[in-house]
């Protein structure tokens, strides 16, 4: 079970968080999460979770896994794999990997079979709505054509957001749920949590900052009310 409030940084296919990169990255936040005392957690590329959970103690998330059981596939990713790589969750139906509601429902269950938390990232209050039926651990409210452009959703879609955490929490008030897309300051975490989010989900505003930690210690400043 993940902590919150929490960030998560969704290292993506940067380069800058890839291999060794994603290590330095990943020991960043997790020295910033300890020092500011609030929750974080990272999403490296599959190929980098071992790399990553090996060698820095952070929650390490994959981006995401494949609704099948061990056995005979070819190019899938199981639940088993990446736990086995020390994931502790994964996303689920990122805008950037969306996958078919059924898919959804499925990951969500191998996810809870093998112990693994599930932050699954809705576009609108209606895929909200959907995904909260299918009982994730956590909900990612992301308009995808926020994503990369640097313009927060709490500040951009502040409705949608408390709209999309009403409607999760009028299905199942044990879904937390996180906003993510375009969140790159403290302040726009402030309003995150003002909103009511439980958590941000980020990417861009941390990964290809110039000075990275300065960024996640001003994102980590919001979460903690400054
Ligand atoms: O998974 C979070 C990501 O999609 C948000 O992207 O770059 O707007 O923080 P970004």
């Amino acid at each position: 079970m993940l902590r919150t409030p929490i960030v998560i940084v969704n290292f993506k296919t940067y380069p800058e968080a890839t291999g060794e990169g994603a290590v330095k990255l990943a020991r960043l936040i997790f020295e910033a999460g300890e020092d500011y005392g609030v929750a974080v957690a990272v999403a490296p590329q599959a190929v980098d979770i071992y790399r990553v959970s090996s060698r820095v103690k952070v929650p390490v998330l994959a981006q995401h896994v494949d609704p099948i059981r061990p056995g005979r596939n070819t190019g899938w990713i199981t639940p088993e794999a990446i736990k086995a790589a020390g994931a502790v969750g994964t996303l689920v139906n990122h805008a950037e990997h969306k996958i078919p509601l059924d898919q959804v429902a499925a990951v969500v269950e191998r996810a809870r079979e093998v112990g693994l938390s599930t932050v699954a990232c809705a576009a609108d209050i209606e895929e909200s709505r959907k995904i909260a039926g299918l009982g994730p651990e956590m909900i990612a409210v992301e308009p995808p054509e926020l994503i990369g452009t640097g313009v927060s959703v709490s500040t951009a879609k502040p409705e949608e957001v408390l709209r999309s955490l009403r409607a999760v929490k009028d299905i199942n008030t044990g879904i937390k749920v996180l906003c993510g897309a375009g969140i790159t300051t403290g302040e726009d975490v402030v309003r995150a949590l003002e909103l009511g989010a439980e958590g941000v989900l980020l990417a861009s505003g941390v990964v290809c900052a110039k000075e990275q930690k300065a960024v996640i210690q001003d994102i980590l400043r919001g979460m903690r009310g400054r």
